[in-house]
């Protein structure tokens, strides 16, 4: 199958950007205790319906991967950049990671008992979307949890819009849009948190969606 050309765009600016990416997050999510608040709440959901598989989708250098592992959750990670993947590999060599695609996961159907996507949608042009949500929805198995975190815009009338991320050509998103694309491929949503952006950020909102697989 030809790839589009923005997988491509996307894996190789991550593969440079890698080991930088990786020293901005070195202290994980210590500064972010409302993103905390909600993989706190995905990995309860997960747990409390039995545990099962969890992949973490665009995990990069597997940062959010180590927290829901500490979450206790059976996690492993997934990304399009082959040297964010060596990163994580190195960083928690007892973790599963595997280079992959959000477009095409290597996942069985109905395999998994929950997924995130944190900020790694944003690179996904609007067309491509769908393709990707539906993904979401193959791999896990009904009741199955997806926790999705992005840049936010306020104007429902837009799916996205784009912005000059520094990595990449980079898209935020409307969080009504999205619940309702996601609500159409077959996801109920449990809950949703906007929040503001924190210091060192771009001032645009942050969006955390919280769903169950039908
Ligand atoms: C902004 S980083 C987020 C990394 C991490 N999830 C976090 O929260 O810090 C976006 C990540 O998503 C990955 N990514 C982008 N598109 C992807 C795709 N189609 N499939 C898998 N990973 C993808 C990138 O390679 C990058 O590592």
């Amino acid at each position: 199958m030809i790839e589009p050309d923005f997988l491509h765009t996307t894996r190789t600016a991550y593969d440079v950007w890698a080991a930088r990416y990786a020293e901005l997050f070195a202290n994980g999510l210590e500064d972010f205790p409302l993103d905390r608040a909600m993989l706190g709440a995905f990995a309860a959901f997960v747990r409390a319906d039995g545990g099962g598989p969890v992949a973490d989708l665009g995990c990069g250098p597997g940062h959010v991967t180590s927290l829901l592992d500490s979450l206790g959750l059976d996690v492993s990670g997934i990304d399009l950049s082959p040297e964010m993947i060596s990163i994580a590999r190195t960083a928690r060599p007892d973790l599963r990671f595997e280079v992959g695609s959000m477009t095409a996961l290597d996942i069985g159907d109905g395999t998994l008992s929950g997924a995130t996507a944190r900020y790694s949608i944003i690179h996904t042009p609007p067309e491509h979307l769908p393709r990707v949500c539906a993904e979401f929805r193959r791999v896990l198995a009904p009741g199955g949890h997806l926790l999705v975190s992005f840049q936010a815009h306020d104007d429902p009338s837009e799916l996205a819009e784009s912005f000059d991320h520094k990595v990449a050509l980079a898209y935020r998103w409307s969080p009504d849009r999205v619940a309702d694309l996601l609500t159409a491929t077959g996801f109920t949503e449990k809950a949703r948190l906007v929040r503001a952006p924190m210091e060192d950020e771009r001032q645009f909102p942050h969006a955390h969606l919280l769903l169950t697989r039908t």
